[in-house]
Order: structure tokens, then C-alpha cells, then sequence
């Protein structure tokens, strides 16, 4: 079997054409403009190219957007003071602040500064709370974006034995329980594996749905898996340059190997990574809705 290729890139694209309407419709029914704004501390390569992508496709669609990049070496204190001043202004409805954030900073409280009504990531305490109830204002963006892959290439995942690896604050938690939800597009029965899984193979051999984020390259094998698989692939991994100093990526999966086993995947590039942005902008509309009274 060869897999059905999961093209996360073309599915995003829809969705944006989607919000791209709803929002010149906000503008014009309600006069409410979307606002958000991305905070990246530091130089972090990879991170540059995120929050441009997020700042771009902000503009593509009609999102008022604003960019603070602040020096590497910048104080606790201020970024607090920036957060604080950005929760008032009420032209941002979304707040993002780039993450992972340099080693002297406390992520935890910055995130706890940020105003849950803003937290277009869904990482606030209040936010994980409201998830973890099957009540949530925003799903974070990649979980969320995992969802619709699944949900939109005609994936059965109630009733799915679904295997994540990885349990990040901001992919494996999440996916877990979203999927585990009472809900249409979730009630699969979900197992998380981890670094120290016993024996992950086991684990992975069972899985209908196998949502890996282990940040490890190819890390899930051929051997690993069962035929007929779904295979969510969320790893991005520069594995070196061409002649021509362009990045060379993979995922967290065996793809040419694993794809001979698979019902359907996801590529990387090109596969889970244009969905998290999309449902980014999707969250940052949803804040300037709920904002208006209009949600
Ligand atoms: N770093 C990697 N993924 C994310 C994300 O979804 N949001 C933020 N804020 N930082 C990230």
C-alpha cells in the first residue's frame, strides 16, 4: 500500500479562503477588524521564520497585525510591562508570544500575564482548564490544526485507537485530549508515549491514528507501525543544507519507508505546519468576535 498524501498546505489554503471572507464581512457588518500581535525574544532562527509566516499570512488576510522583536537580552520585567500594556490595547485581540523564549525568562508567568480573552494560543491556565472541560474558547493551533487534517481527510476517529508520542504543553497534552473529548471529530481512545514509554513500539504497532511529536528524527520506523496506519507526522527537523543553502527537512517519521505501510500521511514540509498558522488566524477572529459580542 502507498498512502494517501494528507496535504496540509492545500487544506489551509481553504480554510483561509474561508476567513479571508468572514473577515472583510466582520469588517464591513460590524466595522471589528482582527488584530494580533506576535512578541519574539531574541534571534532564534527557526522562530524568525515562524513569526514572519504568522505576520504575513496576518496580512493576507485582512488581520491587523503588529511585531515586537526584542534583543535577546531582555528583562523579565519588561516583557511583562510589554503584555501588560498590550492586554489593554484594544486593538489587539490576539496576543502571541513566541516560544520557546530564552533561558532567563519565566515562560510560565508570561504566559499567565497574557489575558486568557488574548490568548489566541490557548496556553494560558485558564485556557488548558477550559479544554480540559470540553469547553474551550481556543484549541492551541497545532492540536487544533491536527484535528481538521484528520477530520477533513475522512479519518474515523471515534472509536480510533490513537497513539501520540510526545506530551508538550503545546502538541501532545492538547491532541490527547482533544481526541479523547465527548464530542463529533474526537471519542477515540487515546494513549500518550514519552520518553521514558517502556516499550514504545508496542504501543505503536496498535495505533489506528499515530500522532508523533517526539522532536527526534525520524524516530517512528517502518517496523513501528501496522498497515492501513494514519500517520500525523508533527516533527520538522533540519537534517542539513542543499548546495544552494536551502533547508533540508524531515519529520519525526520514516516517511519513505513509513508511506509503503500507511493508509494516509502527512508530508514534511507541507503537512501539520501551514495548518497551525490558519488555525492561529482562525483563533485571533474568533477573539475579535467574542470581543465584539458578535461570537
Ligand atoms: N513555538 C512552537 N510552536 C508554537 C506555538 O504554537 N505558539 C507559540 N507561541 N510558540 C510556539
Amino acid at each position: 500500500m502507498t498512502a494517501q498524501l494528507i496535504k496540509g498546505a492545500e487544506v489551509a489554503a481553504h480554510i483561509r479562503e474561508e476567513l479571508k471572507k468572514g473577515i472583510a464581512e466582520l469588517k464591513a457588518k460590524h466595522n471589528v477588524v482582527p488584530g494580533l500581535v506576535t512578541v519574539l525574544v531574541g534571534a532564534d532562527p527557526a522562530s524568525q521564520v515562524y513569526v514572519g509566516a504568522k505576520e504575513k499570512t496576518s496580512k493576507e488576510l485582512g488581520i491587523y497585525s503588529e511585531r515586537y522583536d526584542l534583543p535577546e537580552q531582555t528583562t523579565q520585567k519588561e516583557l511583562i510591562a510589554l503584555i501588560d500594556k498590550l492586554n489593554k490595547n484594544p486593538k489587539i485581540h490576539g496576543i502571541l508570544v513566541q516560544l520557546p523564549l530564552p533561558k532567563h525568562l519565566n515562560e510560565g508567568e508570561v504566559l499567565y500575564t497574557i489575558d486568557p480573552k488574548k490568548d489566541v494560543d490557548g496556553f494560558h491556565p485558564v485556557n488548558v482548564g477550559k479544554l480540559m472541560i470540553g469547553e474551550p474558547d481556543y484549541v492551541p493551533c497545532t492540536p487544533a490544526g491536527i484535528q481538521q487534517l484528520l477530520i477533513r481527510s475522512g479519518t474515523k476517529i471515534e472509536g480510533a485507537e490513537v497513539v501520540v508520542v510526545g506530551r508538550s504543553n503545546i502538541v501532545g497534552k492538547p491532541i490527547a485530549n482533544i481526541l479523547l473529548q465527548k464530542r463529533d471529530g474526537a471519542n477515540a481512545t487515546v494513549t500518550v508515549c514519552h520518553t521514558r514509554t517502556r516499550d514504545m513500539a508496542f504501543h505503536t504497532r496498535r495505533a489506528d491514528i499515530l500522532i508523533v511529536a517526539a522532536g527526534k528524527p525520524k524516530a517512528i520506523t517502518a517496523d513501528m507501525v501496522k498497515e492501513g496506519v494514519v500517520v500525523i507526522d508533527v516533527g520538522v527537523n533540519e537534517i542539513g543544507k542543499t548546495a544552494e543553502g536551502k533547508r533540508i527537512l524531515c519529520g519525526d517519521v520514516d516517511f519513505d519507508a513509513v508511506k509503503e505501510k500507511a493508509k494516509a500521511i502527512t508530508p514534511v514540509p507541507g503537512g501539520v505546519g501551514p495548518m497551525t498558522i490558519t488555525m492561529l488566524m482562525m483563533n485571533t477572529v474568533r477573539a475579535a468576535k467574542l470581543a465584539a459580542g458578535i461570537a
